[in-house]
């Protein structure tokens, strides 16, 4: 289980991290909760899709898809917490020099419009996981607290990622609390992830400890992209990328419609092969390749079909997409962050500072 202990020792494991109390700008906003020593923490990733290849819709309006789900070095956390309140309760801040913090600074993004009740997708993904025991949020007294720095509606499963942190949390509270005798066996809180959303199973994943069986850090989506085959790397593939994230956010919902109706219209073209190009396999799982050498063989692969419909939703978006540091650019999920995929790790620096200075939201990463 991925979890930490406030007052555990600075010996922690690769996912999870001692709560920032950092807040530069005395904004509350930035601020944390003061955790108990029962507080667990764990980290989140986001993620972006190197392929995504979207089928015609089935009758309950779910496409089916096959896609690269690359979760990337940029990170959110969920702390559970006890309280002496019966019941699940629901805190957020940012994390200063997030992207999403520089979303709020520049007035870009408003934290009220993060609903932090019932309806907050931690909140469910909690209620999910008691629900499978038979239990109700009264039976558990339990805090959630989300340190946010991956933007919101921005196409990089930062949602899915808290819902798939919490799914673990909330499983590992029953437990340290006694109201369940083991944990939740695995597919179990797999099938919860998948009721919650479909790029929430991938990040359930993704929030694991390294050494956990079932963890993927990259992994092919298929279904609507809740059943996954884990890539396995012999190096560790650190393409190196720039997020440029939007001054608003996308609905999901209406990027696929926008596909539908393009399609139906013929504007864009159909699925055609959904596989997935073996040079993009060979990129990530290639051996003793550099950064360059990935990046260039990944560049003219790339495929993401909700690109066209997300840039006519916003065509402002479309000028951002080329740079001439960046071997490509693309649209991450549903959009509107943008993913350049830089030849390596210092152009990658250079390039989100170039960015960052002509005062877009800006910056650097690696594939996780
Ligand atoms: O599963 P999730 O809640 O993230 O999906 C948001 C919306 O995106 C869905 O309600 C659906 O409209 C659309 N979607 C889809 N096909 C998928 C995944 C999502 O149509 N495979």
């Amino acid at each position: 289980m991925s979890t930490a202990s406030a007052a555990s020792s600075p010996e922690m494991e690769p996912n999870m991290t001692a709560s920032r109390a950092f807040d530069p700008s005395d904004d509350p906003i930035f601020e944390e909760p003061v955790f108990t020593p029962e507080a667990r923490f764990i980290q989140a990733p986001g993620k972006i899709n190197l392929h995504l290849a979207v089928g015609e819709p089935a009758e309950n309006g779910y496409h089916p898809l096959v896609t690269v789900f690359a979760a990337v070095e940029m990170w959110e956390e969920v702390i559970a917490d006890v309280t002496n309140k019966p019941g699940i309760t629901l805190t957020m801040s940012l994390v200063a020099g997030s992207l999403v913090a520089d979303q709020y600074q520049a007035g870009a993004f408003d934290p009220a419009d993060v609903a932090l009740d019932e309806t907050n997708l931690v909140y469910r993904a909690a209620a999910a996981v008691l629900a499978e025991h038979k239990l109700v949020p009264e039976d558990i007294a339990l805090h959630l607290h989300i340190a946010k720095a991956i933007p919101v509606a921005g196409g990089m499963a930062g949602g899915s990622a808290d819902a798939a942190a919490t799914i673990l949390l909330t499983d590992n509270h029953l437990y340290e609390a006694g109201l369940i005798d083991e944990p939740t066996p695995f597919e179990r809180l797999d099938a919860i992830a998948a009721s919650l959303g479909a790029d929430v199973p991938f990040m359930l994943r993704a929030c694991l400890d390294a050494d956990h069986p079932e963890y993927a850090s990259i992994a092919v989506g298929t279904g609507v992209g809740e059943k996954l085959e884990p890539i396995k790397r012999h190096d560790k593939a650190d393409l190196a990328f720039v997020l440029v994230a939007a001054p608003f956010g996308l609905s999901t919902p209406a990027v696929f419609r926008a596909l539908d109706e393009g399609r139906a219209q013929g504007v864009y073209p159909e699925a055609g092969d959904m596989s997935v190009p073996e040079e993009v396999l060979r990129a990530l799982t290639g051996k003793g390749m550099n950064q360059q050498v990935r990046a260039s063989i990944l560049a003219p692969h790339v495929r993401n079909d909700l690109q066209e419909p997300a840039l006519n939703v916003r065509p402002e978006l479309r000028e951002r997409l080329s740079n001439p540091l960046a071997l490509r650019g693309f649209i991450s999920g549903s959009g509107p962050t943008i993913a350049l995929l830089a030849p390596n790790s210092a152009a990658a620096m250079i390039l989100a500072m170039e960015l960052r200075e002509a005062g877009l939201f800006a910056a650097d990463t690696t594939l996780l």
